[in-house]
């Protein structure tokens, strides 16, 4: 072998041991991270197995674990991310209790009282689904998508969030944005296009109402049905009216980026480019990229960050990076890297066994109504499982 070529072959080997290093340190994080996720959650399921019907939603004020009934908006969570967890370890426990948890939502399917079904079915027996491929569960997504089209009101062109109360006679919230996945799906699975049209109807009359020039939302809008006429834009779990409660920025990037992926119409990945933009350049975005649970709080910075909103955001930009120009996707990509980095440390990250066994500190649920503050919530477990999965998906197809 000549000495140039030997000379060569040594730099090669070099950089490629160098190359396989780099790769191994970013992936040990996120894999160790999973691995707390899945011994933690493995916690939990054997911490309420014996609790006929309930499932995981917070924690008290010393710790203890909250459960809820299957109606509750957040009943799904949990299964949904043993589904996910299954997915990056097909180990059998996980699936005996994955199976047990989406079984307790069995009776939703029929739940015409809730704009939330998406989240309930979809991310519990729509995983189930893409994971297991089982006809039982495709007809009961099938079910919950008429369940939640009843809800669809033509002449405001939405599905309805809650019931009129106080002032609101139809009040569409922008959270709402994410139970529309599942619609989709129900269109592409059954050939009926009423629920793709009912989606593509809510999302387009959302952009339309929701959004305020600065590319923020409200959290809520309210309508008069009989006209589809706008009542009212403000919030209910935000600090004002004219405030960016950091889950909803999050729910509706998230919402808009589903809705490009799921139809590949450019609006929606323009929607979503600009509330993307709105969030990462906000001056109250703090340096580690877990937002305060409302960006106009005037407590900031003595005050809650909300782990779920950044967990919700990081997923999302995620998959935005994979849909963008190469400048753009660094920039998302590591804007969601810095969030699952911050929130995978002892910051957020809570000790197994602690923290009602949840995976995430510190999330906002409700601060105006003094609910769920500084406290595990079972979607930002969720979705920073769906995160740290997309991550290493991301990361795996780029080396
Ligand atoms: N209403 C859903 C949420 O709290 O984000």
């Amino acid at each position: 072998m000549s000495k140039i070529l030997f000379n060569t072959l040594c730099i090669g080997l070099f950089l490629l041991s160098l190359f396989s290093c780099r790769t191994a340190e970013s992936e040990s994080w996120v894999d160790k991270a999973l691995k707390n996720a899945e011994k933690q959650s493995l916690l939990m399921a054997k911490k309420i197995e014996s609790m006929d019907g309930r499932l995981p939603r917070s924690t008290t004020d010393s710790d203890s674990l909250v459960t809820s009934a299957s109606d509750w908006w957040c009943s799904g969570f949990f299964p949904g991310s043993l589904w996910l967890l299954y997915e990056n370890n097909p180990d059998p426990e996980i699936r005996k209790y994955a199976e047990l948890f989406t079984g307790r939502l069995h009776k939703e399917q029929y739940n015409e009282t809730t704009h939330d079904l998406g989240f309930m079915m979809y991310c519990s027996y729509g995983n189930a689904y893409r994971i297991m491929k089982e006809d039982s569960c495709r007809s009961i997504l099938v079910n919950a998508s008429e369940s939640l089209s009843k809800r669809f009101n033509v002449k405001v062109g939405c599905i309805q969030s809650w019931e009129p109360w106080g002032e609101l006679h139809f009040p569409v919230i922008i959270d709402n944005m994410m139970n529309l996945e599942m619609l989709l799906w129900a269109s592409k699975e059954t050939g009926d296009n009423r629920f793709g049209e009912i989606a593509v109807s809510h999302a387009d009359k959302t952009m339309l109402n929701h959004f305020r020039d600065d590319n923020s939302s409200y959290h809520v809008v309210d309508y008069l049905p009989e006209t589809g006429e706008v009542a009212f834009k403000g919030t209910n779990q935000g600090y004002s009216d004219d405030s960016a409660w950091a889950r909803g920025q999050a729910w509706g990037l998230y919402g808009y980026v589903m809705m490009f992926r799921e139809t590949r119409n450019p609006r929606y990945l323009e929607m979503a480019h600009r509330i993307a933009r709105f969030i990462l350049d906000h001056p109250r975005l703090p340096e580690d990229k877990v937002p305060y649970w409302d960006f106009d709080s005037p407590n900031i910075p003595d005050d809650f960050r909300d782990s779920s909103a950044a967990a919700v955001i990081a997923s999302a930009l995620l998959e935005l990076s994979s849909y963008s120009d190469a400048e753009q996707a660094e920039e998302y990509f590591s804007v969601a890297e810095k969030q699952l980095l911050t929130l995978a440390s002892d910051v957020y990250t809570a000790e197994p066994e602690t923290n009602g066994c949840f995976i995430l500190k510190h999330g906002v649920g409700n601060m105006p109504a003094d609910s769920e503050i500084d406290a595990p919530l079972s979607y930002g477990d969720y979705y920073y499982i769906e995160a740290l999965l997309r991550y290493k998906n991301l990361k795996k197809g780029n080396s």
